[in-house]
């Protein structure tokens, strides 16, 4: 055998992201390759692009120039590197890239990235190869597994996509361009999927799609599944202590899901419902075909079914024609939901999106204003929300070890990182934790469950299904 080949890959932009990161080391790990945090010894750098962002093209290409020294300084050592873009900005401006940066041997759209080995041999062979092609078949069924030790190696807590691309055309979004139309996964490869990483020690599964609560894939009845459904079936595997699932729009909140939180205990109370804007106006503009009322009482259905349940969202500011009185309605949204956390963006303008056309840009020192004032609002909510967490108990699963010695961390229901002094066998269990302190992002506490203590052992074991 050869020796192992280097890989390094580096991810940009949105959790499916991480998630095709992995994949894509899945698929070149049975060609030899082994990842290297570093680019100087690595024979393949992968650069996984996202195009939300302004600007997203051109930091690709300040990239590729780094990337250029690197691959001329291996030349100059005799070893070959390759450099593969892939991601929503390969998708976007393939054929540009491969013309504007000859550093770059392959490019790889999201949907073709299981086509990787056959490219780089391609490359190697006939010259720079491109594949943005949306293929028919299923990528997912031509993805090689990940072996059991890289599952273990990547923690506790695992993303599976269950459905990707979007039909909705908001008008400044190029995701339904990068990814194209919305396909659900069929249920029995969701199964198997998660099945797999339970039974190498995953004990959280966040499900995720662009707009992962339009989920209707086949059933094994084969009838089309809600996300709801898909929720009650993953719960019912071995080894599954949580059940999360992001980025859900608000049109698609349908009874089968908010029954799932009502009814397993699994699915966590915390949920990502991204609203853009307060303002029906500047959100019939955006195209997301709802109003603010509407948002509202999608809001108000989760909480009816269960009163726990915590919001985080996306907004924009600066919309093209946004006003001060349409800001103000998006501070009042804001105001009256109360989020646990939530990311808020300048509108910057994405070539090819029917927004781009719009005139009435907002000037950029008014949307850095609104973005700071609207900022610190969601700013003071999160702190709030932590600060209620103080001298409760709540459910931890740990994940890590921290940065302090002896330091455990891990996550509430709410996502809020928590922390403990324990030893580091308490890694992929779920234990009540004593909130004693707490700073902005994150908890601290105390692990009342010592040896001895017998209703917190029995607790503790409840929730390890144990
Ligand atoms: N599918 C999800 C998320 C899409 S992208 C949804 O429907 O909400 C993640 C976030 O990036 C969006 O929610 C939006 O807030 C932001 N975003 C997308 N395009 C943008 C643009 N052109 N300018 C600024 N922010 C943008
Ligand atoms: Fe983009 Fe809108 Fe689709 Fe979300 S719902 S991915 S913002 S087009
Ligand atoms: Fe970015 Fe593509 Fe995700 S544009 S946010 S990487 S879907």
């Amino acid at each position: 055998m050869s020796a192992p080949r280097k890989l390094h890959i580096k991810s940009y932009g949105c959790q499916m992201n991480v998630y095709d990161a992995q994949r894509m080391v899945d698929t070149l790990a049975p060609e030899g390759f082994v990842e290297t945090a570093s680019v100087d010894d690595a024979d393949l750098v992968i650069l996984n692009t996202c195009h939300i962002r302004e600007k997203a093209s051109e930091k690709v290409y300040s990239e590729l120039g780094r990337l250029r020294v690197a691959k001329d300084e291996a030349a100059r050592r005799d070893r070959r590197m390759d450099v593969v873009v892939a991601g929503c900005v390969a998708q976007a401006e393939g054929e540009e890239i491969i013309r504007r940066a000859p550093v770059v041997d392959v490019v790889v759209g999201p949907q073709s990235y299981h086509n990787l080995p056959q490219l780089l041999a391609r490359a190697r062979t006939e010259g720079r190869a491109l594949d943005t092609e949306f293929p028919v078949e299923d990528k997912f069924a031509r993805l090689p597994q990940p072996k059991p030790a890289a599952i273990r190696a990547r923690g506790i807590s695992a993303f599976v996509t269950v459905q990707e691309g979007c039909d909705k055309f908001c008008t400044f979004c190029v995701v339904p361009y990068t990814r194209g139309a919305e396909v659900s996964r069929p249920v029995a490869r969701i199964v198997e999927d998660v099945t797999r990483l339970t039974e190498s020690g995953v004990r959280e599964i966040t499900l995720i799609g662009q707009n992962v609560n339009a989920y209707h894939g086949e059933g094994p009845d084969g009838r089309s599944w809600t996300l709801g459904r898909l929720l009650h079936r993953l719960a019912a595997i071995p080894g599954i202590a949580r059940l999360r699932y992001s980025t859900s729009h608000p049109r698609d909140v349908d009874d089968s899901l908010l029954e799932a939180h009502r009814d397993i205990p699994a699915v966590m109370p915390y949920v990502h419902l991204p609203v853009q804007s307060g303002s029906d106006r500047i959100l019939a503009a955006m195209n997301r075909r709802h109003t603010a009322a509407e948002y509202r009482h999608a809001i108000a259905r989760f909480r009816a079914h269960r009163a726990d349940i915590a919001f985080s969202s996306d907004f924009i500011v600066g919309f093209p024609g946004e006003t001060e009185e349409d800001f103000a309605a998006t501070l009042a949204l804001v105001g009256q939901i109360g989020y646990a956390g939530a990311y808020s963006f300048k509108y910057s303008p994405r070539p090819g999106t029917p927004a781009a056309d719009m005139q009435e840009m907002v000037a950029p020192a008014t949307m850095d204003e609104r973005l700071a004032r609207l900022q610190d609002l969601i700013d003071r909510q999160q702190h709030a929300f932590n600060r209620a967490a103080l001298g409760t108990t709540v459910d931890v699963l740990f994940e890590r070890t921290g940065r302090v010695p002896g330091q455990i961390v891990g996550r509430t229901p709410w996502l809020q990182p928590a922390h403990v002094m324990a030893s580091d066998d308490i890694i992929g269990q779920v234990l009540p934790v004593a909130i004693t302190g707490h700073e902005r992002y994150s908890l601290f506490g105390t692990l009342p469950a010592g040896p001895g203590h017998a209703a917190a052992g029995a607790r503790a074991a409840a929730l390890n299904g144990g």
